[in-house]
């Protein structure tokens, strides 16, 4: 591998967390948004978590300026046409990321490797859209990135040996722990991950226990960090109950399937952290 440059298209807070560990790790990055507006709030909270980091002692100006001296941003998708690897991690929809994939297949110079950040939708499905199927991989990261230690790197029947070592190779060299996986819908965590949480939403609406029970019964009776009605919130309930469409329409099992309480808090526009209100209220925070 001798990546020297990616390009990150979105650049929302996988985007930015992916840019972040990645300019860190010295390579330089190419952060594509569709607005301007859009490139100036990742760089605001990459910003911000780096003068945390630095109050803490954890980081120096030195880091910092290295961080953002290595990350520049464009709402073109051609300025990315010498990257060695891009990284997508646009909206989970098919009918935004394909034709994204398809306009960087004519941009980017034939020997890119392309890699989706989706956390259900098929590789396959966007890989055989371009011309370089075989040079086509996932590279799922967590949230929040620069905590999160694992990357699922992800191939699919189309993807050569080389390819797939680059990625495994590029995710390991941005400090991250990799685990490989076939293109399977949610892969290895979210495949176990989201029904866990979607039974957890099940349970709550049932009156098993309070919102802060379950949270506490797996917080201390398992040591997660955060509950599952907490961690839905922090997800989004909107991304959680997408994700379970898809592996309901993927596996057709019923415990794949959005229980009408989640249904009816994302439909209340209750989307967790991120909308100030899900499961507990963060308006105030
Ligand atoms: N971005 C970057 N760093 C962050 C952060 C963020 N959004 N939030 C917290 N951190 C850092 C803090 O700066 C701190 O760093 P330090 O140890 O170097 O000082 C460290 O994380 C711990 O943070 P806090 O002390 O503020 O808070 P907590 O100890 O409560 O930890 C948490 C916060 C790391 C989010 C922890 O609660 C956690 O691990 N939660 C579970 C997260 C999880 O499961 N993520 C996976 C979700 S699934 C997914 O992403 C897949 C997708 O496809 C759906």
């Amino acid at each position: 591998m001798n990546f020297k440059k990616i390009g990150i298209v979105g650049f929302g807070q996988m985007g930015s967390g992916i840019a972040q560990v990645t300019a860190a790790a010295g390579y330089k990055v190419v952060a594509r948004e569709e607005k301007e507006e859009l490139l100036q709030k990742g760089l605001k909270g990459i910003e911000k978590l780096l003068d945390k980091a630095i109050e803490k002692g954890k980081a120096t100006a030195d880091d910092k300026a290295k961080v953002l001296g290595n990350i520049s941003t464009t709402t073109k998708l051609e300025d990315l046409a010498d990257c060695d690897l891009v990284i997508e991690a646009v909206t989970e929809n098919l009918e935004v990321k394909i034709p994204i994939f398809k306009a960087l297949d004519k941009a980017c110079k034939p020997e890119t490797i392309f890699a989706s950040n989706t956390s259900s939708l098929s590789i396959t499905d966007m890989a055989v859209e371009t011309s370089r199927r075989s040079r086509f991989v996932g590279l799922h990261f967590f949230n929040p990135v620069p905590v999160m230690k694992l990357v699922e790197v992800v191939h699919t029947v189309m993807t050569d040996d080389a390819a797939f070592k680059d990625a495994i190779a590029f995710a390991e060299s941005v400090g991250k722990v990799v685990v490989r996986a076939k293109d399977s819908c949610g892969f290895v965590v979210n495949l176990l991950l989201v029904p866990y949480l979607i039974d957890a939403i099940r349970w709550y609406e049932n009156g098993l226990a309070t919102k802060e029970e379950i949270d506490n019964a797996m917080k201390l009776g398992c040591a997660h960090p955060m509950g599952p009605l907490e961690l839905t919130d922090f997800i989004g309930l909107d991304t959680i109950m997408y994700i379970g469409e898809i592996m309901f329409e993927e596996f057709r099992q019923p415990h794949y399937a959005a229980p009408p309480l989640l249904k009816r808090m994302v439909k209340a526009g209750y989307l967790g952290r991120k909308s100030g209100r899900g499961f507990y209220d963060y308006s105030k925070k």
